[in-house]
């Protein structure tokens, strides 16, 4: 018990709930071992946050009856994270993969007035309770997966109001299922048709009108744009990174997707958190990426669902050190895909990330994404306590496999909240 009165807190070591005998994969680097892998550990759990993690020889279990948790050898990680969604959206496309799948393409499809714009047309015709009522089940299906943090982006509504009532929507779920969401201001996802030939007078709108209210009413953690041939040109992403940067907002980019605009070397200098797809990502962009300590966040579900052929440069992000997140990017047009462990699978498979790649890229990497490294994605004193116990006994598992649940426990800042 010595180790755990040794704890960063002044709580009685009584206090708490207490996981035994667990296979740790913390995913903290200071562990040395793969995965900070840490067998027979134990994890103590005050209130929201992990107060102390020690060998289960050191604690007495007695003390905490009541309160223990006998891992009995099974895996625990930190809870998922999924750093990139648009979850929020009304309708769905599958009229458009019906045309995909004759023949038409993804860029074809948007510049005929489809895509993000069908998407945008159904995302206005909801109320907030239509959108949030539409997005639950997907929601669902990412939580009983084990995601206990979510990113979720505006975009499908590009007026003043339709981005509000978005941002508000993704903010409420948060009330009804126990998760952690983090949003994103991405007016600049599509020109909207009222500024069809004015784009740069949309983007006055979201600099002068929309992003002041949005901080006004605490509704965003950061900013995003699609910066790409069919969205905005790099000189119209500048003016949306240097208001956001004004306003104390986290950045995030939609670069080098369909092709390289040096959207993402633009997004580093601004000290972005992310950069997201990277199918087209140069070696100017990785240099600048690694200097600005931003992330590379891979999209496979969006590879896999448009068919995309160019590969994002991973050997190169590796070499140089550029932590790699991955996500589901869960949307109608490119990923209409609810699951991050898929997403971890696709990671492996399509991208050649390694299991441990993909279990750091929803976990630590993910965390850094958000902005949210102090907070979650380790299993480490000071995080907040999102665990999952899992019936699997190596990490590897949970990129090799896909399909069954094998979640046997689902904790949220501390409290036991299966879904
Ligand atoms: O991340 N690339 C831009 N935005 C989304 C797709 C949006 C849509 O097609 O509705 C993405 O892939
Ligand atoms: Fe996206």
């Amino acid at each position: 018990m010595q180790s755990i009165n040794n704890t960063q807190t002044s709580r009685p070591h009584t206090h708490g709930r207490l996981i035994i005998n667990a296979r740790v994969a913390s995913l903290d680097p200071t562990h040395t071992q793969p995965y900070g892998m840490l067998d027979n550990h134990a994890v103590l759990i005050g209130d929201d946050k992990i107060m102390w993690v020690g060998p289960s020889s050191e604690v007495n279990p007695k003390q905490f009856e009541g309160n223990l948790i006998d891992a009995a050898g099974r895996l625990l990680t930190p809870g998922l994270i999924d750093s990139h969604t648009h979850l929020i959206y009304g309708g769905n496309r599958a009229q458009e993969f019906e045309a995909r799948q004759q023949g038409q393409s993804y860029e074809q499809i948007a510049r005929a007035g489809g895509g993000i714009l069908s998407t945008v047309r159904a995302t206005r015709e909801l109320y907030q309770s239509g959108l949030i009522e539409q997005a639950l089940p997907r929601l669902t299906a990412l939580c009983r997966e084990g995601v206990t943090t979510v990113e979720i982006k505006s975009g499908y509504g590009l007026t003043l109001d339709d981005e509000l009532k978005m941002l508000r929507a993704a903010r409420q779920l948060e009330q009804l299922l126990p998760v952690r969401i983090r949003t994103t201001l991405l007016a600049a996802h599509a020109v909207p048709p009222e500024y069809r030939d004015n784009a740069d007078g949309y983007i006055d709108m979201i600099c002068q009108q929309l992003m002041p209210k949005v901080v006004e009413e605490g509704l965003a953690d950061a900013v995003d744009v699609f910066c790409e041939s069919i969205a905005f040109s790099p000189a119209q992403c500048r003016r949306v990174f240097e208001a956001a940067k004004q306003h104390g907002l986290g950045i995030k980019g939609h670069t080098e997707q369909l092709s390289n605009l040096g959207g993402s070397a633009l997004a580093a200098e601004f000290g972005a958190w992310s950069v997201d797809h990277l199918e087209y990502l140069d070696d100017d962009g990785i240099k600048a990426m690694r200097s600005a300590g931003t992330v590379a966040c891979l999209l496979p579900g969006a590879f896999y669902f448009l068919k995309e052929t160019q590969m994002p440069p991973i050997e190169a992000l590796r070499q140089a050190g550029v932590p790699m997140a991955l996500a589901s990017d869960c949307n109608p047009g490119s990923s209409p895909l609810a699951s991050l462990r898929l997403m971890m699978n696709q990671g492996c498979v399509l991208f050649g990330l390694t299991p441990e790649e993909a279990l750091t890229g929803v976990t630590r990497h993910a965390a850094k994404a958000l902005g949210l490294s102090r907070q979650v994605g380790m299993i480490r004193p000071g995080q907040q306590a999102d665990l999952l116990l899992w019936d699997l006994d190596h990490p590897a598992q949970l990129a090799y496999e896909f399909g069954p649940d094998r979640l046997a426990l689902r904790i949220f800042n501390g409290q036991p909240a299966s879904i």
